[in-house]
């Protein structure tokens, strides 16, 4: 991916310093197709969230950008920081609500059909149209930047061991 610059004007870790209602929200189903541009054309890939957890999501909260953390599969134990688009993606004028969630690790894969198991803590920002592709793309690397200062705070790392996810066993 090329060299690309964060949006500067925004603060790079949000107000509170533990989660607050409505979080923590959890959400496990499994990863279906979205557009396929998230890869493609953004160089952003994201895991688009069945509609059983996107129903259960869409009932607690309000669209917007999102954070926490996230495991997939049923064989791989980690946890991943990652960041959730929920809504209508005005840049694309989706016509379906949509939740997708961007792992902030580096796989060799894809995850179609994987189980998928989400720790939703904090708000980031709302959803946005933007004048150009390259706006969209800084705005989204900034907020992967945001949820990793904000994931880095005791009380948010305390969720890595939440019973959602599956841990290994001494
Ligand atoms: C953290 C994050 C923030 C996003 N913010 C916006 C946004 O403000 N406006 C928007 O139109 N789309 C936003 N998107 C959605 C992208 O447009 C989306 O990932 C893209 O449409 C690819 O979807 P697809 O893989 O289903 O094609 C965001 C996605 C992520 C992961």
């Amino acid at each position: 991916m090329p060299e690309r610059r964060l949006n500067t004007s925004r603060p790079m870790v949000l107000p509170p310093d533990a989660p607050t209602t409505p979080f923590p929200i959890r959400l496990s189903g499994h990863v279906v197709k979205g557009f396929g541009r998230g890869s493609k054309e953004l160089g952003i890939p994201t895991a688009n969230l069945s509609d059983d957890a996107l129903k259960a999501l869409c009932e607690e909260i309000e669209t917007g950008i999102y954070y926490g953390w996230v495991q997939l599969g049923d064989k791989d134990t980690a946890i991943h920081p990652m960041v959730m688009s929920v809504g209508w993606n005005p840049y694309y004028h989706n016509e379906k609500k949509s939740a997708e969630v961007h792992v902030i690790h580096q796989f060799e894969h894809d995850f179609y059909n994987a189980q998928i198991r989400v720790i939703v803590l904090g708000y980031i920002r709302a959803e946005q149209n933007y004048p150009s592709l390259d706006a969209l793309i800084e705005d989204i690397l900034t907020d992967v930047e945001v949820a990793k200062n904000c994931l880095d705070r005791k009380a948010y790392l305390e969720y890595k061991q939440d019973e959602l996810f599956v841990h290994v066993k001494n």
